[in-house]
């Protein structure tokens, strides 16, 4: 195990925290881009209460809404438009992943020279990583892709309908205000998507792994666990603050990059999802629960003694040696299951998506992110033609 690692997002953490929102940005700048989504955040009370809190501070406000689930480039360039033209020093993200992604983008973008999609990795020549970003203050109101405190964001070319991602120092936001109160307003499936997205973070770098990481199987088996406890509490009674608050510190946790440290893990089914939801906008975390899986099926032919761990550890199945292969198909139905009690799809069809284009999706997919073969990255390896039998596992 070889490692640097470093996440210098300082998170404030527990109900009622968004009341600090306006100290925190005034000692980041005094004119704030306040970004938002389609309009919870109004609906909710959370944006006035983030607005005062603000003028409060003596922090001015300059509003960029509408930031679309799975965002678009080009709302990213609006964004970057009004925070130039504005002369906006602090940009705040007020909403789920996307809002967040959205905004860190937008506050590197300010500064970049170029097209923004030249930031973003599809293994092109031309890549030019950010180099300086306005401060990013962010604050969730939904708990899944853990953006509120990693340097990473997910955004769709609407051009090409490639959807991909870019991790930047930079991007890094400066503070997390992760108040769990916000979080209680989520209707039953986004919850549920959300237990799933966070569930996959983990169990990416758990099965892609390198081997020799006890550690971080133990921090990943911790918020499988946690999640899988906590997250149906959630998802029955969106008001249970503790379970709101459990599963947020789980998302949280999951993407923060301690449980991935020094993994080197790729993350084949996030890949395969991102061109999902690219070309049909589905939430991300539903086209997970249809992916993992099926991914998992696939990927335990390969690697069957860690999925006989995951059997083992996460759903207490006993596991008899030389490797029984029904303890490892059941530990991935067990999961599965867990996923269709939370109310989560799992296959293809209950998300509206038929096998017309698995060619494309695959094609797609390893555009993003291919070795020297052209195989999408992970353990095992996939060409274009396993994600098409992956996909049409599930359909
Ligand atoms: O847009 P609004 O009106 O705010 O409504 C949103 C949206 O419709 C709603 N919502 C959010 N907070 C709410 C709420 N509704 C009621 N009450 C609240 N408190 O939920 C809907 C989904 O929001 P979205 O932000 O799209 O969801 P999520 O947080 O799951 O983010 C998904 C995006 O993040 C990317 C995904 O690819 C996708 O584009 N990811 C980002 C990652 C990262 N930066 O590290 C990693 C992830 O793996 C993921 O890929
Ligand atoms: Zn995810």
């Amino acid at each position: 195990m070889k490692f640097t690692y470093q996440n210098p997002t300082q998170i404030i953490f527990g109900a009622g925290t968004i009341s600090q929102l306006g100290e925190v940005v005034s000692a980041n700048g005094k004119k704030a881009l306040l970004v938002t989504g389609g309009g919870s955040v109004k609906r909710s009370g959370t944006f006035e209460r983030a607005v005062s809190s603000l003028n409060a501070a003596g922090v001015s406000v300059v509003e960029c809404s509408g930031i679309e689930p799975n965002p678009r480039l080009s709302t990213v360039v609006r964004g970057a438009e009004i925070a130039r033209s504005e002369g906006c020093d602090v940009v705040v993200a007020l909403g789920g992943g996307s809002t967040m992604d959205a905004a860190k983008v937008i506050a590197a973008a300010v500064f970049y020279d170029g097209d923004p999609w030249n930031m973003m990795f599809h293994v092109q020549e031309n890549r030019k990583l950010p180099e300086r970003a306005l401060p990013i203050i962010t604050v969730p109101t939904l708990a899944a892709t853990g953006s509120e405190m990693n340097a990473g964001a997910v955004i769709t070319d609407d051009k090409t309908t490639v959807k991909s991602f870019v991790s930047a120092k930079c991007m890094y936001p400066r503070v997390a205000i992760v108040d769990p109160e916000l979080t209680v307003s989520v209707p039953k499936d986004q919850t549920a998507f959300g237990i799933c997205d966070l569930i996959t973070h983990v169990t990416e770098s758990y099965f892609n792994g390198v081997d020799g990481t006890p550690l971080q199987d133990r921090f990943a088996e911790g918020v499988i666990l946690t999640a899988m406890e906590w997250g149906p509490k959630a998802v029955a009674d969106g008001r249970d603050l503790e379970a709101r608050a459990q599963v947020q510190w789980a998302s949280v946790v999951a993407l923060n990059g301690w449980v991935q440290v020094g993994t080197l893990a790729a993350f084949p089914v996030h890949m395969i999802e991102h061109t999902l939801s690219a070309h049909h906008d589905i939430p991300h975390g539903a086209g997970l629960a249809v992916v993992n899986p099926a991914w998992m099926r696939f990927a335990a032919r390969s690697n069957p003694a860690r999925f006989a761990q995951f059997a083992e550890r996460i759903f207490n199945i006993s596991v008899r040696y030389p490797l029984d292969t029904e303890a490892v198909a059941e530990g991935i139905n067990r999961f599965e299951a867990f996923l269709r009690s939370i109310g989560c799809p799992t296959r293809l069809s209950q998300v509206g998506i038929g096998d017309a284009l698995l060619e494309r999706y695959a094609h797609d997919t390893v555009l993003v992110a291919h070795d020297a073969e052209g195989h999408l990255p992970g353990r095992p390896s996939m060409s274009e033609s396993d994600i098409v039998e992956v996909l049409r596992s599930v359909l």
